[in-house]
């Protein structure tokens, strides 16, 4: 953009709401938030999660806001036009983004496949459902169709710069999926034996906690909340400068947790109805939620299992999008490639790291590098490690490199909204944030079992920090 020139903004506040939203609601609320939830001991790991996502989570989303509006432009530029020492965390988060993309895909086709299952007899024997799941992603083949066409969706969306579609159907269908699992939150909790799920959600056992339970709901905040990587920067640098950000921070914060815990009212009391294990991993929604639908009368069931996959596919386009259009204009801007050319390329290296994690879940699962499979490092690596590290990164750098005059001026539009609690939001970001991440990171670290793995991508931060003039 030329200078002088004035930067595109959203058309309206709606706009840009439904895009952060639409960024953060994705598969990370329903399935990674239902799985880890489960993996991790439901109640407790429900309420740390929720405390992170309303202190670091919203903190660093007022904080990248207020960067990208400020900066009017990209991350990267966002760090290099004040420090360039900090480019590099610019990067971590591009790469974030195209290693989250490496399992994104993957799920995403998984949830593709399952409209069309639907309609294939899916829904019509409970017992077979699990079975369904089990022969579905095991299979060499068949997730790796549905990974290519919902890759190829993505790639055309991003390459055409197509997006309205899409956004005029998340407009319905987001509310769709809302609504949804409201009606699912209340079949669950209705059926037998579904006190026990209940329990598990909200009866917190604070005994299992350790290390790893706190940094699993870190990097699910991160996750969830789409930050670390960039993504709101560019996003609040199209803010209006009248926007308040702090009180849209706290709407898409509020949003994105709503449908987090909704989707655990739907599922874990079914599940435990169904007399199933709460820790049974990535599989959890495809599985509970059709046993859900299988309860109802078969055409009702049909129909509400078509829209739920279908909702849940949106869902996750808008937030893919949002991934791909990352690494796709960090190409443009900064490696000078065409956007077809740069889509084109992705496109191919992401399919190649796609059907390695596709073929990790089932067909591949004994292949494994430092005792992991490729699906769990590309996991480990962004929401357990580059996320969070990203964020505390940006908190230094705002705390320590950026005037607090400005950053005042920035988040109270100049004196004209109120920003009471900024001081606290300032000290909190500057000392607290880098500080805490660094005690979660280095507790989970060390009581995981993939130390391995994380200590890899500590070291390569480190390193990636080291020959940041080169980027
Ligand atoms: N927040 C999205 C989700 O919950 C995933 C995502 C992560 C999107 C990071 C963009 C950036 O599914």
């Amino acid at each position: 953009m030329k200078k002088g020139e004035k930067r595109e903004q959203w058309g309206s506040k709606l706009g840009f709401i439904l895009a952060a939203a639409g960024s953060a609601v994705g598969l990370g609320n329903i399935w990674k938030f239902s799985y880890t939830a489960g993996e991790n001991g439901g109640g407790a790991f429900i309420i740390i999660y929720l405390l992170m996502a309303f202190s670091i989570g919203l903190s660093i989303m007022i904080g990248e806001f207020a960067l990208g509006r400020m900066a009017q432009s990209s991350p990267i530029g966002a760090y290099k036009n004040i420090d360039k020492r900090f480019t590099f965390a610019g990067v971590l988060g591009v790469l974030s983004a195209f290693l989250i993309l490496g399992f994104y895909f993957v799920i995403g086709g998984w949830s593709l496949a399952y409209i069309f299952k639907t309609f294939d007899g899916l829904i019509s024997n409970t017992d077979a459902i699990g079975d369904i799941f089990g022969n579905f992603v095991s299979d060499p083949f068949e997730p790796i169709f549905w990974l290519f066409v919902y890759l190829a969706i993505n790639i055309a969306i991003v390459s055409k710069g197509v997006k309205d579609g899409i956004e005029k159907l998340a407009k319905f269908l987001m509310p769709a999926l809302f609504i949804l699992l409201i009606i699912l939150s209340i079949r669950s909790i209705t059926l037998p034996g579904a006190s026990k799920g209940l329990e598990f959600l909200f009866k917190p056992d604070f005994s299992t906690v350790d290390g790893t339970v706190v940094l699993a709901a870190l990097g699910q905040a991160f996750f969830s909340l789409s930050l670390g990587m960039g993504i709101m920067i560019t996003y609040g640098s199209y803010i209006n400068k009248k926007e308040n950000l702090v009180k849209n921070s706290l709407i898409v914060v509020t949003i994105d947790s709503l449908i987090a815990i909704l989707a655990g009212v739907a599922i874990f009391p079914a599940l435990f109805s169904f007399g199933m294990e709460p820790a049974a991993g990535p599989g959890l929604v495809f599985v509970v939620v059709p046993k859900i639908f299988a309860n109802y009368n078969i055409v009702i069931g049909v129909i509400m299992s078509f829209i739920f996959f279908l909702a849940l596919t949106v869902a996750a386009l808008t937030s893919s999008v949002s991934l791909l259009e990352t690494v796709t204009s960090y190409l443009i801007d900064e490696k000078k490639m065409e956007r077809k050319k740069a889509v084109g390329l992705l496109g191919v290296v992401l399919a190649i790291l796609s059907v390695l994690s596709s073929l990790s879940m089932g067909y591949m699962s004994n292949a494994k590098i430092l005792g992991a499979t490729v699906f769990d490092i590309l996991d480990l690596l962004t929401d357990k490690i580059f996320l969070a590290i990203a964020g505390m990164l940006m908190a230094i750098f705002m705390g320590f490199f950026m005037k607090k005059s400005d950053l005042r001026k920035e988040l109270t539009n100049e004196g004209k909204v109120k920003f009471r609690l900024f001081n606290i939001w300032f000290y909190f970001m500057k000392y607290i944030i880098p500080i805490l991440i660094a005690i979660v990171a280095f507790m989970g670290i060390s009581s995981s079992e993939n130390t391995g793995v994380m200590a890899f991508g500590i070291f390569f931060i480190v390193i990636l920090g080291l020959i940041s003039k080169e980027m």
